[in-house]
């Protein structure tokens, strides 16, 4: 890897796949997939960031996205500090702003945020002088794994181009959802989208993707399936009759992944609702890429981290 790639990349932010060209992103899936490696050596460690920092300031739960930073910055050698909304001064009343401008006093090179609200990322980026990455914000988009899936589809089927992406379930609530059909139309994929009809948010089809009525219609001679969560905790209402209905409907299982091509790679963002958005059985069956995607989303957040860094 060269102080080219860094160069090329010209991005301070990573808030939104749409900020993102097509040269970008196969930057980013180039360097990720170079990186990659650093991860099945016996020392899982390079110096290419040394005395850079990272925080991750978390307001959401998670497991991978925040381990999956943490993890990356300290292969890259970079320090590292976690910050959770339950143990913040945000418990006291801190305002969002007033945490990330006295965490920015600290002088990070990094805040990576989490957060319920859409627009936090960009919001912060008013506010300090460090670089801010977007882990996720409300509904509206969770860049880091739209990139991790790209590349673990390119991994897979050698490109991307050309290929038909099917994404079922809560497309009104998913982040994933939002940023994958930004980066998957924008990679020349066509992307197809079912899920009840109250979960199918109206304008999406504006982001470029195909909105089917059936399950089948989205599934049918796909080459990737990809199932989201329900994010019952988005939902102000109840938008399902029941998880029982749904799983009917829209939970991909044998029977309905029959139609996609035989050679179909099965997705999920995770964490699953093992038996409502997906069967168990092909959750862990030999189409699942699912704890690919997690081993991937390392070798992305390294890239990004490298790249937003300017590491050489
Ligand atoms: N895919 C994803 O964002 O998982 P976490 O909520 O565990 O980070």
């Amino acid at each position: 890897m060269t102080m080219e790639a860094a160069h090329r990349f010209p991005h301070k932010h990573l808030l939104s796949l749409e900020d993102l060209s097509r040269d970008d992103i196969g930057l980013v899936l180039s360097v990720a997939a170079s990186l990659k490696e650093i991860s099945t050596r016996s020392i899982k460690k390079v110096p290419t960031l040394r005395g850079k920092t990272v925080i991750n300031l978390f307001f959401e739960p998670s497991t991978r996205t925040r381990l999956s930073f943490e993890i990356a910055a300290k292969r890259m050698s970079a320090d590292t500090y976690n910050i959770a909304a339950a143990t913040s001064s945000a418990r006291k009343g801190e305002s969002l702003v007033d945490t990330a401008r006295n965490l920015a006093a600290m002088a990070p090179d990094v805040i990576v945020i989490r957060h319920a609200c859409s627009g936090t990322p960009q919001l912060l980026t008013n506010h300090i002088d460090a670089s801010v990455i977007n882990a996720g914000d409300g509904a509206h988009e969770h860049p880091s794994q739209g990139l991790l899936d790209l590349m673990t589809v390119q991994e897979h089927k050698g490109r991307i181009a050309g290929l038909t992406v099917a994404i079922i379930g809560d497309i009104a609530h998913s982040r994933v959802a939002h940023s994958n059909i930004i980066g998957f139309t924008k990679m020349g994929a066509r992307v197809r989208v079912a899920g009840p009809a109250t979960l199918i948010p109206p304008g999406i089809a504006r982001l470029g993707a195909q909105v089917c009525s059936t399950m089948h219609e989205a599934v049918d001679n796909a080459d990737v399936v990809m199932a989201l969560r329900i994010q019952t905790e988005r939902q102000n209402e109840s938008l399902v009759p029941s998880l029982r209905e749904y799983a009917r409907f829209f939970g991909i299982s044998s029977r309905t992944i029959a139609a996609a091509k035989p050679d179909a790679i099965i997705m999920h963002p995770g964490p699953i609702n093992r038996g409502v958005e997906l069967d168990p059985a092909l959750a862990d069956g030999p189409r699942s890429v699912i704890l690919e995607q997690v081993t991937n989303g390392v070798a992305v957040r390294m890239a990004l981290l490298y790249l937003i860094m300017g590491g050489n």
